[in-house]
């Protein structure tokens, strides 16, 4: 009988800091089961080569129906249709219909547009008198769902509930307000498709529904409702974390804060340093095994659910020197932060504009950038998808 390892009961300090927790289970191996902190079991893949090697693994399926397992998180709702909950030759055909919209060059193209939202998000937040502002609120939150609001084609989206339902699926607080923020979500999405098919314009939602009509083989009704829900969710959750991580790792390390400062060059690497160091994506969405997978020296028998851990692959000393310590000059390849294989972020070129303009915009502007609290203090998003905290209270100005 395999042990199990308790994730749940590490509790709090599991969420603050799972650093030490994945650093303590790769020294024993690649492959654990585990009690997950939602109270179900799985098989945990923890080091750099093992959760490489998982992520790119066909036997691990994305398309759970496959396993014969049901998803306690609304088990038939159309959010569970898209590319991420899909294996070849589906995940294949859904990925290529969005993939032309996520080019580098196209993404390129966004740069103005960013700049600009940037910089009123940052005249906004500047004109607080008494200096001082949640990051998150502020900057953090706001630019990523502007942004993929704008190339979805919906400035109308209603965001605070949006965002409220949206922080509920990817960080659950109970299993009841879970089911029923896809149960809303999900109508909030139909409702969404409707007004847009009624009044379409040029957006990537009114090409997706164009494509839905004309060809219900290439994307079914449910797979459309699916694909708006991973990219409207995918598109700003993970990169708000980015940032405020990010963020808070500089204004932590002075050090390298100041060298940023001082040589503006660095910064791509930066940002690739952040999302290695504290990325936005703890784990990788669930695989489950449709056979008997061995992994390692591990049989996991079939119907089972593995969860890669994504932070401990990041921060594996075997692949990177004093992964610990965060530098903004190492070379951060290979990081995991946006995943590995045929699944590998969809948005990273994205994601990676925005926080190198977000950054640069916010360091240049306020000279005196300071955390505004006791990182004790913070607040961590609950479950091990997202890893990022509520809010980031910042000061600037003396
Ligand atoms: C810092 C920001 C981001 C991070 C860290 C991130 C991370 C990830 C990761 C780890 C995966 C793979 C999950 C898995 O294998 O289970 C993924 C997939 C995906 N991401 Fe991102 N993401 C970010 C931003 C974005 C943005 C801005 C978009 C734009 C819409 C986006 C769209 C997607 C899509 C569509 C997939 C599914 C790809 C597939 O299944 O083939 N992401 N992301």
């Amino acid at each position: 009988m395999t042990e199990i390892v308790d994730l749940e009961a590490y509790g709090k300090d599991f969420t603050t800091d799972p650093y030490p927790y994945y650093a303590k289970l790769r020294a024993q191996g690649p492959v654990h089961r585990v009690r997950l902190p939602y109270g179900q079991e799985g098989w945990l893949v923890v080091g750099h080569r093992a959760a490489r090697a998982a992520l790119s693994d066909a036997r691990l399926n994305k398309d759970w129906r496959k396993t014969g397992l049901q998803n306690d998180a609304g088990e038939e709702s159309a959010l569970w249709t898209s590319m991420l909950d899909a294996d070849p030759p589906h995940h294949t055909r859904l990925r290529k219909l969005v993939a032309k919209e996520f080019t580098s060059r196209r993404v390129e193209a966004l740069r103005p547009r960013v700049q600009q939202i940037t910089d009123e998000l940052l005249d906004a937040m500047l004109a607080a008198p008494e200096g001082r502002a949640d990051l998150v609120e502020a900057l953090a939150f706001p630019l990523p769902m502007t942004v993929i609001c704008e190339l979805l084609g919906v400035p109308t989206v209603d965001r605070e509930a949006f965002r409220a339902w949206s922080n509920e699926i990817v960080a659950p607080t109970g299993e009841e307000a879970a089911q029923q923020a896809v149960v809303a979500m999900s109508g909030y999405l139909v409702d969404l498709i409707e007004s847009k098919r009624k009044a379409p314009g040029d957006g990537l939602l009114s090409a997706l529904i164009r494509t839905s009509d004309e060809d219900g083989d290439q994307l079914s009704r449910d797979e459309l409702i699916g694909t708006a829900f991973l990219l409207l969710v995918a598109g700003h959750e993970t990169t708000v974390s980015l940032l405020a991580n990010g963020v808070r790792a500089l204004l932590q390390h002075p050090a390298q804060l100041a060298a940023l400062r001082a040589d503006f060059s660095l910064l791509d690497n930066a940002v690739e340093e952040m999302l290695r160091y504290d990325g936005p994506v703890e784990t990788a969405t669930w695989r489950f095994t449709a056979e008997p997978v061995e992994i390692g020296d591990t049989l996991i028998p079939a119907g089972e659910t593995v969860v890669i851990a994504l932070a401990s692959a990041s921060r594996d000393h075997e692949h990177f020197a004093a992964a610990d310590d965060f530098d903004i000059t190492r070379d951060a390849r290979g990081h995991a932060a946006f995943g590995h294989g045929i699944h590998f972020c969809l948005g990273a070129p994205l994601a990676r504009l925005e926080a190198r303009i977000a950054l640069r915009s916010l360091l240049e502007r306020c000279p005196d950038l300071a955390l505004d609290t006791d990182v004790d203090d913070l607040i961590w998003r609950t479950g091990m998808l997202i890893r990022g905290t509520e809010h980031l209270p910042v000061r600037w100005g003396s």
